[in-house]
C-alpha cells in the first residue's frame, strides 16, 4: 500500500511517501521537510500566526517534491494519513486541510493521525521492534514515558508537570544568547564544556517517580546567570551543566519504569532524543540492566511525516478511514 503522509503540527511542514507490508513495516520513498527556523530566530520560539501563514506556502510543493522523488503521481497513491493533532491548530489546519482536499479530489481513504503515535512508532521504520515496548517521548511540546502495548494501544506511564523538555532547552538557550532552536546548540556547545562546573538542582516529582518537571531547571540557570560567578564561567560549562542535569531527569525515571514494567526494549524518540548525550548515558543505563535502546535517526526523532504516514497505516490496511468533516484539534488525547 502506497500511503501520502502530511505533517504540520508546529513549525515543520513535512511530506512523505512510504510503501506498507504488513502493519508496522514500510519501506520510506520518500520524505521532504520545509523547516521555519530562521523565520522564528529572531523571537527565540515558535510564533504560531507565522507558523501557519508559511505553512500555507511550503505545504504543496513538499507535497509535490516527496511525490517526485518517491516517483509517483496522485493516480498511485492507496491513502492519505494526516496529523490532526495534537498542536499548534493554525498548524495543524493547513496540512489537514490539504488532506481533505486531495481526499475529497481523488476519492482517496484519509486518517487523521495523532502526532505522539507517529513519534512512538517513527523506531519502526528503521527497526524491527517487538511490541510491548517502552518509549520515552521528548520534543518541544511533549516529555512522556509510554508503554507501546500493540498498535492502537498506549498506556501513559508518567510525564511533565509543567515544561517539556526541548521547551527547557530552548528557553535555556534563549537565557543564554545561544539562538533557536536552542537543543541542537547546547548539544554542541557541551561537548566542549565541564559538566560538574554549576551546581543544577535535580527535580523530582514527590509521589510520582515517573513524572518529570524541567520549570525548576530553567529557573536555576536564570539564578546563575545573575549571580556573581556567571561572567568567569564559560558558556559551554554552564550548557555541559545544565544538559547534565536534564539528562539525569529523563533517564531516572525511563529506568525505573523498565524495570517496574520489565520491558527488554526502551525506545527514545522525539526532538530531544536528537541529543548526543541522552542518547549516550540512556544507552548505557539500558545496557547496565541488559536492556537495549532503539533511538531512530535523526531525521525520524525529529518530526517528520514519514511517521504519521506508518502511525496511519495499521488503521488504513484494515480498510478504516475517516469522514473528511475530523478537525484539527490542538490538545487530541492519546
Ligand atoms: O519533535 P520536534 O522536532 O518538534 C516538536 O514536536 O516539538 O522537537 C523539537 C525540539 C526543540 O525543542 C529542539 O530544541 C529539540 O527538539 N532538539 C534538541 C536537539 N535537537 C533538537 N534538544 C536537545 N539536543 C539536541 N541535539
Ligand atoms: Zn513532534
Amino acid at each position: 500500500m502506497l500511503i501520502l503522509g502530511i505533517e504540520s503540527s508546529c513549525d515543520d511542514a513535512a511530506a512523505a511517501v512510504i510503501e506498507t507490508v504488513r502493519p508496522g513495516e514500510a519501506v520510506v520513498r520518500a520524505g521532504t521537510v520545509a523547516g521555519q527556523n530562521d523565520i522564528h530566530a529572531p523571537y527565540g520560539g515558535v510564533v504560531p500566526e507565522l507558523a501557519s501563514r508559511n505553512h500555507v506556502i511550503a505545504i504543496l510543493p513538499v507535497i509535490e517534491r516527496a511525490m517526485a522523488i518517491a516517483g509517483c503521481g496522485l493516480g498511485d497513491l492507496d491513502a492519505i494519513a494526516v496529523t490532526r493533532g495534537p498542536g499548534l491548530v493554525g498548524s495543524l489546519l493547513i496540512g489537514l486541510m490539504c488532506a481533505k482536499g486531495i481526499a475529497q479530489a481523488t476519492g482517496m481513504p484519509m486518517v487523521g493521525v495523532n502526532h505522539i503515535e507517529g513519534h512512538l512508532l517513527a523506531p519502526l521504520l528503521e527497526y524491527r521492534v517487538d511490541m510491548p515496548f517502552l518509549a520515552l517521548v521528548v520534543s518541544g511540546g511533549h516529555t512522556a514515558l509510554f508503554m507501546v502495548e500493540d498498535f492502537g494501544r498506549y498506556r501513559r506511564l508518567g510525564q511533565t508537570r509543567d515544561d517539556a523538555a526541548g521547551e527547557a532547552f530552548d528557553k535555556v538557550a534563549k537565557l543564554m544568547n545561544l539562538g533557536y532552536p536552542g537543543g541542537k546548540i547546547i548539544d554542541q556547545l557541551a561537548h566542549r564544556g565541564n559538566r560538574k562546573r554549576v551546581r543544577i538542582p535535580r527535580a523530582r516529582v514527590k509521589g510520582a517517580p515517573l513524572d518529570f518537571s524541567f520549570s525548576g531547571v530553567k529557573t536555576a540557570v536564570a539564578s546563575f546567570l545573575k549571580s556573581e560567578a556567571a561572567p568567569a564561567t564559560p558558556p559551554e560549562d554552564l550548557a555541559a551543566s545544565f544538559q547534565e542535569a536534564v539528562v539525569d531527569m529523563l533517564v531516572g525515571p525511563t529506568i525505573a519504569a523498565a524495570r517496574e514494567t520489565g520491558v527488554d526494549t526502551i525506545v527514545l524518540t522525539g526532538g530531544v532524543a536528537a541529543n548526543s548525550r541522552l542518547r549516550a548515558r540512556l544507552g548505557e543505563a539500558a545496557a547496565a540492566e541488559g536492556r537495549r535502546l532503539i533511538a531512530p535517526s535523526i531525521q525520524y526523532c525529529t518530526d517528520n511525516a514519514a511517521m504519521i504516514a506508518l502511525a496511519g497505516s495499521y488503521r488504513l490496511m484494515r480498510g478504516e478511514r475517516d469522514p473528511l468533516t475530523i478537525d484539527a484539534q490542538a490538545n487530541l488525547p492519546l
